[in-house]
């Protein structure tokens, strides 16, 4: 038998479509799908947004400030360090340097890793970044970013370079930051990439595209080509290659913006050895390894020196390497003109 309800019977209400959530909230529900998740890495990543809003401040305002320009200082990379590479550095280590669960912060303004505490401190975490990638571009208003990595830390094992030396697929999570036209930061935690921006009314990243996936192709390259004389043989071929099956061509000379479009639009990015940068120019661990995991997440490749880059076992830091990424079937055709792969 059924109850009559005296009630007027409610009409079942259609799910709300564009639902407005922040950065915030979409880490928490993430936090929620994996059980047992302590909540010890979204506060990582709410300190990382928070120092994100601080620095997209600062740049934005770096021209009123005075703060562009040079600081005089040569970084661990024999780099001109810029002003502002050394306030945003110093903003991460602000925002980051007090949260519980960080064992490591490496930077790659600091020759040396901050230990802040050991795994039997409770050190579960270690975060590298580069603070301000493509700062010397700052000056004529290009965007810049924020590139950073999460690792494990292991807290048996003592030695802070040793547990730092973690391939790239060991990656808990990574992201960027890009300081644009508007400000993006894009995600991944191993789950997707999702793409939020920075309504500056609210204060707030505003989630705007979930699982962003790269295009298959797209017949844009993204590289320094004024660099090709020294490019090893199979680069040149590959761009007269490209020449010939018209492609276009776009470079920023911002890893961080260079690999954002590639994202978006498709295509290819590549920096190959250079006669002043043999290895290669971009750092493994802070700059290529988090970019190619998003770039994976997204459905596309990363490559560097004929194998996976994430596969790539760290020995140093600092240590710099060659990187092809971006649309699986571009990466595979450079691949073809280098290795015949
Ligand atoms: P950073 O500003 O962190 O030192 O990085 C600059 C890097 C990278 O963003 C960019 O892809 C590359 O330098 C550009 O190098 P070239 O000027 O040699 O093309
Ligand atoms: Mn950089
Ligand atoms: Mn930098």
């Amino acid at each position: 038998m059924t109850m009559m309800s005296s009630e007027p019977e409610q009409a079942a209400r259609p799910p709300i479509k564009d639902n407005l959530m922040s950065l915030q909230s979409h880490i928490l529900s993430e936090e929620a799908r994996h059980p047992g998740a302590t909540g010890e890495l979204s506060w990582i990543l709410s300190a990382i947004s928070l120092a994100g809003k601080t620095i997209a401040n600062k740049v934005r305002r770096a021209r009123i400030e005075d703060v562009l320009g040079e600081h005089g200082d040569l970084n661990v990379q024999g780099e001109q360090q810029q002003k502002l590479d050394v306030i945003a550095n110093e903003i991460i280590m602000r925002c980051l340097g007090d949260r519980a669960n960080i064992a490591v912060l490496a930077s790659e303004e600091d020759e040396e890793p901050t230990i802040l505490r050991t795994g039997s401190e409770g050190g579960k975490y270690c975060v590298l970044f580069d603070p301000l990638d493509g700062s010397s571009n700052l000056s004529f208003g290009v965007g810049v970013g924020t590139i950073f990595t999460i690792l494990r830390n292991d807290p048996n094992v003592p030695d802070v370079q040793q547990t730092l030396q973690q391939p790239g697929t060991e990656q808990v999570a990574a992201g960027y930051i890009l300081y644009g036209s508007s400000t993006v930061f894009v995600l991944t935690t191993g789950n997707g990439v999702d793409l939020f921006v920075l309504d500056q009314s609210i204060g707030s990243f505003v989630l705007v595209q979930r699982n962003v996936r790269i295009p298959e192709a797209n017949r844009v390259y993204s590289i320094n080509e004024a660099y090709s004389d020294h490019f090893p043989g199979g680069f040149k071929q590959y761009l007269q290659w490209a020449h010939e099956n018209g492609y276009s061509s776009r470079y920023i000379g911002s890893m961080v913006a260079d690999v954002h479009r590639t994202l978006l639009q498709g295509g290819v990015f590549l920096y190959p050895p250079t006669k002043k940068h043999p290895e290669g120019k971009l750092r493994l661990m802070y700059e290529a390894f988090p970019m190619a995991m998003i770039v994976e997440h997204a459905g596309g490749k990363a490559f560097a020196d004929g194998k996976r880059l994430l596969d790539v076992v760290p020995d140093n830091l600092h240590q710099r390497t060659s990187v092809i990424m971006g649309s699986p079937e571009e990466v595979d055709r450079v691949e073809q003109h280098l290795h015949g792969g």
